[in-house]
């Protein structure tokens, strides 16, 4: 059952009457989350440590009778849309609402063979927008579910998790599967380990009597224009290293995944990962002429295939080349951190984890260079004010920072987080942004692992 206070079904129920002059049939919950750790590690099969949280997408649905897709936001800020539920929905602009709902509706009428009727929703919403807390996936998988409950069609869970995770490319991310398998599967108290290609999980204990401590940096981490071109750069560089892998070890089967190392001989005579790198690296940065050179592909074939976005968007080169050595250390260091991580975790060894969310942001904001100056000064704070660990979470490039803290610390840690960032640093850095800044609990609050996605009949 869906814990009843979240949904503010009334308003909900009145607003859609209003609008579409009959009652929703179903009410959706899809909630957001946060990432414990395993940061860009679940596009190259690696596994992540996500826990679902409170704030969720809600959903208010009945079914059409016709393929029209009817979809209105309780906030004004998203203008009402009509659309053709087909195989092949033409985008909308970059950035604006409905794609992620277009998103969901093209994948599944692809998947249907278009047998799926329209839908009228009505949608509403408290995850922060632009906080890395996956506003974007809880929404794709909000509609989804709202139109297969609508159409009275199931899915397997998995299955629609690895199927939306592809989906929800038609955004123009390239993001892993991670946001949308936390979104379906999230399990009240908590953390789960997923692994990839093909999606599986488990539980992880989340320790007793701690809590997550989430704080946004104010830096807005949209997945628009210049942050998505930064957010997918992370993806082709993985590939392209994946590439120049196999050039220099020539397996018999080539390598698909950075994930794929553990499992073959070249990578396990090497003694460790950073004896590993420096056998296949040469540079420090390659630009796509040299990986060209070295693949023996044309510069044309490597665009194709890696700077390429599903929206016909094209990545540009970064001015410093493709850092692959760094990346592929991020990745391959950070996937060992998950595993120790989930032993941790099962240990209920809380400070043994705490390193390891230190040492995960550290890699996050030296290797990958997804940190912001904000993040690092949060994630500092935190750690003076007796976090057990704390780093960034999600994408990068903004959004929010997490800190992990026994419950009775929470109060303290909230107190110096609005002291010493939001009234000082936000105060003279920022002050654009300090002028209009409401301190709230959609800025900075604490969280413990909530149910996943839920449904429920009206
Ligand atoms: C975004 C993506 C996820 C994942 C994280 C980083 O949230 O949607 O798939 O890659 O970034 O860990």
């Amino acid at each position: 059952m869906i814990e009843d206070a979240l949904i503010n079904e009334d308003a909900l129920i009145n607003e859609f009457s209003k609008y579409f002059g009959t009652s929703p049939k179903y009410f959706i919950k899809a909630p957001g989350r946060v990432n414990l750790i395993g940061e860009h590690t679940d596009y190259n099969g690696f596994p992540v440590l996500p826990i679902s949280i409170l704030s969720s997408v809600k959903v208010a649905v009945s079914l059409r009778h016709d393929k029209k897709i009817v979809i209105k936001n309780i906030s004004p800020d998203y203008r009402p849309v009509t659309f053709e539920l087909t195989e092949e929905i033409p985008h909308s602009k970059q950035g604006h609402w409905v794609n992620y709902v277009k998103a969901a509706a093209t994948t599944l009428a692809s998947h249907f063979n278009n047998n799926l009727l329209g839908m009228n929703a009505l949608f509403d919403g408290d995850i922060p927008k632009s906080a890395g807390l996956s506003s974007s996936s809880a929404l794709v998988i909000a509609s989804a579910l709202a139109l297969l409950t609508a159409n009275k069609s199931e899915m397997d869970p998995l299955e629609l998790a690895e199927l939306m995770a592809e989906g929800e490319h038609y955004t123009g991310t390239r993001g892993g599967g991670m946001d949308q398998a936390v979104c379906i599967l999230g399990k009240k108290n908590k953390a789960l380990k997923f692994d990839f290609f093909p999606l599986r999980y488990s539980y992880i204990p989340f320790p007793q009597d701690h809590s997550i401590i989430v704080a946004h940096s104010l830096i807005n981490a949209s997945k628009t224009e210049s942050s998505m071109h930064k957010y997918n750069t992370r993806p082709a560089e993985c590939h392209l290293a994946v590439a120049l892998i196999n050039a220099v070890y020539k397996p018999s089967q080539p390598v698909k995944l950075l994930g794929d190392l553990p499992n073959r001989d070249f990578f396990n005579k090497f003694v460790n990962i950073e004896k590993f790198i420096r056998n296949t690296f040469d540079h420090e940065s390659y630009t796509l002429l040299e990986i060209a050179g070295l693949t023996n592909e044309t510069v044309d074939s490597l665009t194709k295939k890696y700077l390429l976005n599903r929206d016909g968007n094209l990545l540009p080169e970064p001015e410093n080349g493709f850092l692959l050595p760094i990346r592929v250390l991020h990745i391959l260091t950070e996937a060992e951190r998950v595993e120790k991580s989930c032993d941790a975790l099962c240990r209920n060894d809380t400070v043994g984890f705490g390193k390891l969310m230190n040492v995960s942001h550290q890699s996050c904001d030296k290797n990958y260079d997804i940190s912001i100056p904000e993040l690092n000064i949060l994630v500092s704070i935190m750690s003076e004010s007796g976090a057990l660990g704390a780093r960034l979470t999600g994408a990068g490039f903004g959004g929010c920072a997490i800190a992990l803290v026994r419950d009775e610390n929470c109060k303290n840690m909230i107190e110096k987080l609005c002291e010493l960032y939001y009234n000082e640093y936000i105060k003279e850095n920022h002050p654009d942004i300090f002028r209009n800044l409401t301190i709230d609990n959609k800025i900075i609050f604490e969280v413990k692992p909530s149910q996943g996605a839920e449904i429920k009949a009206v």
